[in-house]
């Protein structure tokens, strides 16, 4: 039985009283990131008030159990995301594991004349290092259509030919939450000897992400989106395309010998793309954030994200100036606006109730055409959210009251 009531005892920013404009805060913001709970401040807090020390570095004991306080996390996160454990990279995040097979991947083997395939509803991360790789090598980028909100496997097979030599892909959207059936387009994709690397930051924290089963190349995803630490994430890799693969960043740690002749050699993978001091306490923080959310069960948090988001759609149904994005998503994400209402103001009046949402164009800025519309206002619940959250936000969407209030009070 899940026990959302008891979950949040475990969260200081849901149990601290906290306010928004002197109202009691309603965190909807859940897409964008995601409250700690007490264990995974304690972990990190841990790690400084009690054996701080640099990894992979020292032969005494302090140092030896941050490195094995590391790779606990690391086998936490491969266990979540059924990968070796030698393929997880430790990152700064989503973005910097998109980054690391953009730079570390894509410029060593695209050439002029290859092709990239993505699609409108990324995030910036995941379509920003691409455009670098483009511009740097030649290669061209292409995007799949979306229909209704999601992307087909016959539309992919539309824009896929030999010469694409990557197709990334987001699992699920942080605009619509639409889950994408990635396995299939893996599928695809090594059908045209192209890879497949998958952006999961909104789906790593949502739903059962099985990277052996998904057949994924690239499979990238951060902490702080599913109750870790801010800066650190992960970029999970098949160990041969790691091998293959050049590091993004250089310098301390992921080296075995380099010589005044510029020779070096690399340590093997993970650790050839971890230079330099890692974020010890993040990755222990973020190795809590796995076994809690491991705890409580990734298919339990999916149906508590479901519920929330038919509970709200139910509310809602008869309010007419309402027009939804994403009315079949159902995965804790529901984009919308409010007729006649610039989605800025929607959300500052929502902040002047004491309710956290998200409006604009959430960093997937080629979405708009598709959508037909500049900007959105999206709410987003995790596994902390209540009926009585929704109940909040729906009453301040129908009896919202003046947005001037918001402005002038
Ligand atoms: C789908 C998607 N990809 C990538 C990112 C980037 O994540 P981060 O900023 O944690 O690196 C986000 C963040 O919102 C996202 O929603």
């Amino acid at each position: 039985m899940y026990d959302v009531y008891k979950i949040r005892k475990q969260f200081p920013m849901l149990t601290n009283n906290i306010k928004m404009q002197n109202k009691p805060l309603t965190f909807l913001d859940n897409c964008s990131t995601t409250f700690k709970p007490q264990c995974v401040i304690d972990a990190m807090n841990e790690y400084y008030t009690k054996y701080t020390s640099n990894s992979h570095r020292g032969d005494y004991d302090l140092s030896v159990n941050a490195d094995t306080k590391i790779e606990e996390a690391r086998k936490e996160i491969a266990s979540l995301v059924n990968s070796e454990v030698n393929e997880v990279v430790f990152t700064t995040g989503a973005t910097g594991a998109l980054n690391l097979v953009a730079y570390g991947y894509g410029l060593k083997y695209l050439k002029k004349g290859d092709e990239i395939i993505l699609s409108v509803a990324e995030h910036a991360s995941n379509v920003l290092p691409w455009f670098r790789i483009a511009e740097l090598t030649g290669a061209t980028i292409k995007y799949v259509e979306i229909v209704n909100g999601r992307i087909l496997a016959e539309n992919l097979r539309k824009v896929i030919s030999n010469k694409t030599k990557i197709v990334s892909l987001a699992h699920v959207g942080n605009v619509l939450g639409y889950v994408a059936d990635i396995k299939e387009f893996a599928k695809i994709a090594h059908e045209y000897g192209a890879i497949m690397v998958c952006d999961g930051a909104q789906s790593v924290p949502h739903i059962k992400t099985d990277f052996k089963d998904l057949d994924v190349d690239f499979l990238a995803f951060s902490a702080h989106k599913m109750c870790g630490p801010t800066g650190v994430g992960a970029l999970v890799g098949k160990y041969e395309l790691l091998q293959k693969m050049d590091p993004f960043t250089t310098g301390g740690g992921m080296n075995s010998v380099f010589k005044k002749d510029g020779t070096v050699d690399y340590r093997l993978p993970p650790y050839k793309f971890e230079a330099g001091t890692l974020d010890v306490a993040g990755i222990i923080g973020f190795g809590r954030a796995v076994k809690f959310i491991k705890e409580i069960g990734i298919d339990n948090i999916h149906k508590h994200d479901q519920e929330l988001i038919d509970y709200a759609l139910e509310k809602l149904k008869d309010y007419k100036d309402i027009i939804i994005y994403n009315k079949d998503a159902r995965n804790g994400i529901l984009t919308f606006n409010i007729k006649g209402v610039f989605p800025q103001d929607e959300a500052t009046l929502m902040n002047y109730k004491g309710i956290a949402i998200r409006s604009g164009e959430h960093c997937a800025k080629l979405l708009d055409n598709y959508l037909d519309t500049k900007a959105t206002c999206r709410m987003s619940t995790y596994l902390y959210t209540t009926k009585e959250e929704i109940d909040v936000f729906v009453d301040a969407i129908i009896n919202g009251g003046d947005i001037l209030d918001a402005y002038f009070n």
